[in-house]
């Protein structure tokens, strides 16, 4: 049979033939400007303590933040987002909310190495609390008890006014962004109005609006040393099974005036994040997190898959699906990978 037995109305292969027409029909570029780089700042001078399951990451105090924040925005990486590990938790996560505490720091040394770099602070409670979780529990003994409630439960308004406040704090500190990621019902009308009535109308929310309770964070909470002491967080993140529900969620934060929507975690969940990109004219983050990145490391190690293709593949699947940005610990070496390609 000869190759021209056929008369097909097209043939797709045609433009596929050269490094240079694959380029010219390509819909998805990934770009360093499309990243966010999460940051973990702990107390002590002089600390990069690695973090075992997430192979390239580390702990950092914060003296020396002001190196990593010029490397990153040397790579074109527009924004970071922080995590803190305090000194001191306590049942109210008060740390989150001393000016002093570890992330106003963290923002403050970042904001004076590299004023140029977008500064998104995590806001939640789970860091800071003795118990590990998001926010207040409803524990007999406790100021907040309230006993028609069942114990154990996570007080949802008591959790808002404390957000507000810890908002106020990283604002004051010089957060360009306050990104809330515990799933508090009305965290972003809150933190929104804490903000203007404090005189910050210019600090932008980005809200985790479909945030998962997802098996995916196991490295994160290693990291972050935040696992919950009790329990699991599926009575304020979401269902996995629930796609339609994401939609409700994305909704409320967009009426409550969130300036940037994420879906979190990202690859297991490109359905909402489309979803979310089409229903809804903000712009749209994802989080590729901890347990996306130590999966394809894990795999890479043992010779099983290509780090670097595997790790693009996937920021571009995130970006192709509706992703304006994508939080993600790739994001120095991916930079790196696509400045020298
Ligand atoms: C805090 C928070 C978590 C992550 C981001 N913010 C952990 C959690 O919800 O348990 C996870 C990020 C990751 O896994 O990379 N609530």
């Amino acid at each position: 049979m000869s190759e021209q037995q056929y008369r097909l109305p097209l043939r797709p292969r045609r433009l596929r033939l050269s490094p240079n027409l694959r380029r010219m029909v390509r819909e998805t570029e990934l770009s360093p400007a499309d990243f966010i780089y999460p940051l973990f700042v702990r107390p002590g001078q002089g600390i990069r303590n690695p973090i075992g399951s997430m192979p390239g990451q580390h702990q950092l105090s914060v003296d020396q933040l002001a190196q990593e924040a010029e490397e990153i925005a040397g790579l074109g990486i527009p924004g970071v987002i922080l995590f803190g590990i305090p000194e001191e938790k306590d049942p109210c996560g008060t740390e989150n909310y001393n000016p002093q505490g570890i992330v106003p720091r963290a923002i403050r040394a970042i904001k004076a190495a590299a004023p140029e770099l977008v500064v998104v602070s995590d806001m939640c409670f789970c860091e800071y609390t003795d118990h590990g979780h998001c926010g207040i529990i409803n524990q007999p003994g406790d100021e907040h008890y309230v006993p028609t409630l069942p114990e154990g439960y996570l007080l949802n308004d008591p959790t808002l006014e404390l957000l507000q406040r810890a908002s106020v704090v990283h604002a004051e500190a010089g957060a360009d962004i306050i990104a809330p990621s515990g799933m508090i019902d009305g965290m972003v009308g809150a933190i929104r109005a804490g903000l203007d009535e404090a005189g910050f109308t210019h600090v932008a929310v980005m809200s985790y609006a479909a945030k998962y309770a997802s098996s995916f964070y196991g490295p994160f909470r290693e990291a972050a040393e935040s696992p919950p002491s009790f329990g699991d967080r599926s009575q304020y993140q979401m269902d996995p099974a629930n796609r339609r529900e994401a939609l409700k969620e994305v909704a409320l934060d967009v009426a409550e005036g969130a300036d940037i929507l994420m879906v979190k975690p990202a690859l297991p969940y490109l359905d909402v994040l489309s979803d979310v990109r089409q229903r809804f004219h903000r712009p749209t983050a994802a989080y590729q997190v901890s347990g996306e990145y130590a999966m394809i490391h894990a795999a890479a190690a043992q010779g099983w898959l290509d780090l670097r293709g595997c790790a693009l593949e996937s920021l571009t699947a995130i970006k192709r699906a509706g992703a304006d940005m994508i939080l993600t610990y790739f994001a120095k070496d991916a930079a790196r990978w696509l400045a020298e390609s």
